[in-house]
């Protein structure tokens, strides 16, 4: 099976088994939220749902416009039932890394503001300990002027390498829906974490607007296997 079979297989088990008629849902970001949102929209023609779709990105807002879904927002509907979307990785505490796409923020956001954040992905994102997988570090999104402190900060802090991420065409740096910067920050694989707490910290320091550490907040998971079958983790 293909990892995009994978992402899809995934993606229609969580919307088939999290999406009601009349609700109001979360809809992240990336490759894999692409069949979430497919498979919402046919569910949504065939059994006349009423669903409202609250994007976490630019991307995502195309998406539920392109399929014809309700369009919603925050101000409008602050409580969701669900939020469904995507990760860089998925550790066996359900810790997850996300913002590989650079939508963590508003990914953050949204999913505080749903009863339950659903997780899909393919089989290369299961892991058992942050790292073993996504190669890439932990994106954390910081303001433009306080990229160079927080990087030698974090570094000194915490240990590992952070990288300022750069624009596809490597011109200029990646600039966010929310004009900000990422670092990605290439943890000690090595040492012993523990994310909650290292999260907390982050957060804590002048001009870190968010980082893609998401802790206690996926509800459950669905990895689409290499075999075909869908394995769940909650
Ligand atoms: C974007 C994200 C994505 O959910 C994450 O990168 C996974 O993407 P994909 O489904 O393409 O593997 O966090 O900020």
């Amino acid at each position: 099976m293909s990892l995009n079979e994978a992402k899809k297989i995934a993606a229609y088990k969580a919307v088939d088994e999290w999406v009601q008629n009349d609700t109001a849902i979360g809809v992240g970001s990336g490759s894999t939220v692409v069949f979430a949102v497919e498979r919402l929209a046919q569910r949504v023609s065939q059994e006349n749902l009423r669903v409202v779709c609250v994007p976490t990105s630019f991307q995502a807002r195309q998406l539920i416009v392109e399929n014809n879904l309700q369009l919603g927002d925050l101000d409008r509907n602050p409580h969701l039932d669900c939020a469904i979307d995507g990760a860089d990785e998925v550790d066996a505490n359900m810790t997850l890394i996300k913002g590989g796409g650079g939508c963590l923020l508003q990914e953050k956001i949204v999913a505080a503001c749903a009863d339950k954040m659903i997780v899909i992905a393919d089989y290369t994102k299961d892991s058992s300990k942050l790292g073993e997988q996504y190669k890439k570090g932990i994106p954390i999104e910081v303001v433009p002027m306080a990229y160079v402190p927080l990087r030698s900060r974090i570094q000194t802090r915490f240990g590992g390498k952070l990288k300022l991420r750069m624009a596809v065409a490597k011109a200029g740096p990646c600039v966010t829906d929310n004009g900000n910067f990422i670092l990605d920050w290439d943890f000690d694989q090595q040492k012993e974490y523990d994310w909650d707490a290292v999260n907390r910290e982050l957060i804590q320091m002048p001009g870190v607007v968010e980082t893609g550490l998401f802790v206690n907040m996926a509800r459950k998971a669905y990895f689409g296997m290499a075999d075909g079958t869908v394995k769940e983790r909650s």
